[in-house]
Order: structure tokens, then sequence, then C-alpha cells
């Protein structure tokens, strides 16, 4: 069963970064990064072609209290987001009787392989194990999504299985693949390990 992660009261820090809840100012941010062609489309949504599916997406954010802002030190600008949604294992019968809940995450193509979304991911899953009741954290990505796939990797994420994934924005059906880490394998092989 899907878990509610509430971030309202969140404030995380990596080396590089903050995560923090989104505010209504983030949205020349959000828009910035999120009309960039080919940023959504990996992740299986539309590029933003104006400010008011910006102010949409911002403003589910807000609401739902379950997506991070994720913020550069150097600059102070919003570049990414890291967010707890519901996920494939609530249709999945060897999860059905687990508490989960599904990481997803985007990340300004200017920042592209720099290493900072593993180190954000990697933080979020900290959060999320240590301050919620979750059995198991879960992943997808589209098949083609190399950079993704890299990440999951990275945070020890298990391969479970392949899967389809309909893109009601997009009109269009991906194949993807779907990837757990159950609590003991987190405590056991990513904490102390570390
Ligand atoms: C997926 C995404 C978050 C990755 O963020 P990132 O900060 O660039 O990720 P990292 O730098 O930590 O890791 C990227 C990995 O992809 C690899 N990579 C880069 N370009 C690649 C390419 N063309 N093909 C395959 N792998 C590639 C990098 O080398 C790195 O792996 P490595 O550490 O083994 O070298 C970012 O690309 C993004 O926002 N994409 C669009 C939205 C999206 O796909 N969201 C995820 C939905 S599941």
């Amino acid at each position: 069963m899907d878990v509610k992660v509430d971030i309202s009261n969140v404030a995380l820090e990596t080396s590089r970064t903050y995560l923090r809840p989104f505010k209504e100012e983030d949205i020349y941010d959000l828009f910035e990064y999120c009309s960039v062609p080919g940023v959504g489309e990996a992740a299986g949504w539309k590029h933003h072609e104006d400010m008011a599916k910006t102010k949409i997406i911002l403003d589910m954010f807000i609401k739902e209290k379950n997506v991070l802002a994720v913020v550069w030190k150097e600059n102070s600008k919003v570049i990414g987001s890291v967010g707890f949604h519901n996920s494939w294992a609530v249709q999945d019968k060897n999860f059905e009787c687990l508490k989960t809940t599904e990481i997803g995450y985007a990340l300004s193509k200017e920042y592209w392989g720099r290493g900072i979304m593993t180190e954000v991911v990697k933080r979020a899953m900290d959060y999320v194990f240590e301050f919620t009741d979750i059995d198991a954290l879960v992943v997808g990505h589209i098949w083609s999504n190399d950079r993704s796939r890299r990440v999951i990797e990275k945070c020890g994420f298990t391969r479970y299985k392949k899967g389809v994934y309909y893109s009601k924005e997009l009109d269009q059906e991906f194949d993807d693949i779907n990837y757990y880490m159950t609590r003991k394998f987190y405590v056991q092989e990513i904490l102390k390990k570390r």
C-alpha cells in the first residue's frame, strides 16, 4: 500500500544542494528547467510550453506536499525536484502487503552529468527510511533513460521487472523498468557500507 509522505516541514542538505518544500516564487526557476525539451520527455511528461502549465504543476507540488525542490547552494536557484509518489508496487502481488512509496526526480539539463541527482536521491532515501515507516522504496525509469538507470544503480536499488507505462500527456506507451529497495537491504547493505 502507498504511504503518503508529507514533506511540509522537511529541510535537508547534501554537500552541494538544499532540499526543501516548493514555494510560489519558485515558478520562474521551475519553468526555466521544465520548459527545456527532453527533460520531461525522459520522465514521461511533456516539457512546459508556457508558465500556465508550470503554475498547475507548482500548485500541485505545494498542495500535495510530496515533492521537494532541489536548490543549488552556489546560486540559490531551484534546479530540480525529488518527490514521493504513488507507486507501481501497489499493483504487484509481491508488494501489496508492504508499505511503499515511489521516488521520482528531475534535474535542469544544465546540471546533468555531475553526480547531483545521485547525491540528492541518496539523501532523500535516508530521509524516507528514517522518518517514515515504509517497508520498501521503489523507483522506475523508461527503458531508454540510461541516465536515470545509472542514478538508480548508483543508489543501490535492486532491479525487479520490466513493465509498461502509459503517459497520458505524451499519449505514448513506454517500456519501463521497476526497481525496489527494502528497509532491511537499506540498513544492512547501504547504511553499513557507508
Ligand atoms: C535522470 C537525471 C535526474 C540524472 O541526473 P544527473 O545528476 O545527471 O545524474 P548523475 O550525474 O548522478 O548520473 C548520471 C549518469 O548517467 C551517465 N550518462 C550521462 N550521459 C549518458 C548517456 N548519454 N547515456 C548513458 N548514460 C549517460 C553519467 O555518466 C552518469 O553515470 P556514471 O556516474 O556511471 O558515469 C537527469 O538526467 C534528468 O533530470 N533527466 C530528465 C528527467 C528524468 O529522466 N527523470 C527521471 C525519471 S525516471
